[in-house]
């Protein structure tokens, strides 16, 4: 069994790295948030490999997750931003996310790279490395590209919804690990409160929270999630929900349009995510 440890933003590119796992590698694993991660331990034994993901290498639910899977018997594998960290001296194998210290507290360019290699690990399970490394050579581009056309639009943005109290987060498959990232980064440097959620789920509850003009940021890409993220997003709306969408494709449903670039659809997280960094960046600044 693999089994997935991390916290926060590490924790949400795990999540993704556990879809592209199952669709590229066709390996299915969990992701299991470190501060819960002790309390499975009885089923770690040394049949278990234990992918430990923190950009600082020093989170202590990861060191302590880790420290006992590895007394169970597990290999651990750690994807790591600080090559000399407690985590790093802990694992049998290391990779290295080379992004060079985050100055903010929010995890951004690593939250970028953890992608990368999950991209990377997923193809490797085929022997396909070299495919992959080349794909994502061409994600610079398509990545400034994202932040280049959207960069006034969500100043604008910011400025008309710095006052709301709550914004929810929806996406499908993979892109529900974005949906919870750009959840997070609201949260964590603007101070208003953010949902993420698979978007399949708001029927479930949640929807009863949305009011005239709730903002619901709806990620859904021109992919195998686009047509039914969008019926959410209809439910939402016949609630009153103001929809901003971060998307490839146009459609009138939208209240504000986040446009990405086309690109394949398992690289869409890496442009999806960027435009919500930037979102949740012009918030905290509009809001002082
Ligand atoms: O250093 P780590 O990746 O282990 O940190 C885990 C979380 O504390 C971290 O990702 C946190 O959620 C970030 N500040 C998010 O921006």
């Amino acid at each position: 069994q693999v089994i997935i440890t991390a916290c926060g933003s590490s924790r949400y590119a795990a999540l993704v790295g556990r879809y592209l796992f199952s669709n590229v590698g066709k390996k299915f694993c969990d992701v299991v948030m470190a501060s819960e991660f002790g309390y499975f331990v009885d089923s770690v034994d040394k049949g278990t490999l234990v992918i430990a993901v923190s950009q600082s290498g020093e989170t202590a639910d990861v060191i302590e997750g880790v420290k006992a899977a590895k007394a169970a018997g597990a290999e651990i594998i750690s994807i790591v931003n600080r090559p000399n960290s407690i985590l790093a001296d802990l694992s049998h194998h290391v990779i290295s996310l080379n992004c060079g210290p985050e100055v903010g507290v929010a995890a951004t360019k690593t939250f970028l790279s953890q992608l990368a290699i999950f991209y990377l690990l997923s193809f490797s399970m085929i022997n396909s490395f070299n495919k992959a490394r080349i794909q994502l050579s061409n994600m610079s581009s398509k990545i400034t590209e994202a932040l280049n056309c959207n960069n006034d639009g969500l100043i604008k943005l910011s400025h008309k919804l710095k006052d709301k109290s709550s914004f929810y987060y929806i996406a499908r498959g993979m892109n529900f690990a974005i949906a919870s990232e750009g959840a997070l980064k609201l949260k964590e440097i603007s101070y208003i409160h953010a949902e993420g959620m698979p978007a399949g789920e708001l029927k479930h509850g949640t929807l009863a929270l949305i009011e005239q003009d709730t903002p619901v940021v709806v990620i859904c890409p021109a992919d195998y999630t686009y047509s039914e993220t969008l019926s959410n997003a209809i439910e939402a709306k016949s609630r009153g929900a103001y929809i901003i969408a971060v998307s490839d494709k146009e459609s009138d449903i939208y209240d504000f349009w986040i446009r990405i670039p086309k690109v394949d659809e398992l690289l869409y997280p890496m442009v999806t995510v960027v435009p919500l960094q930037l979102l949740a960046y012009y918030l905290a600044v509009s809001r002082g």
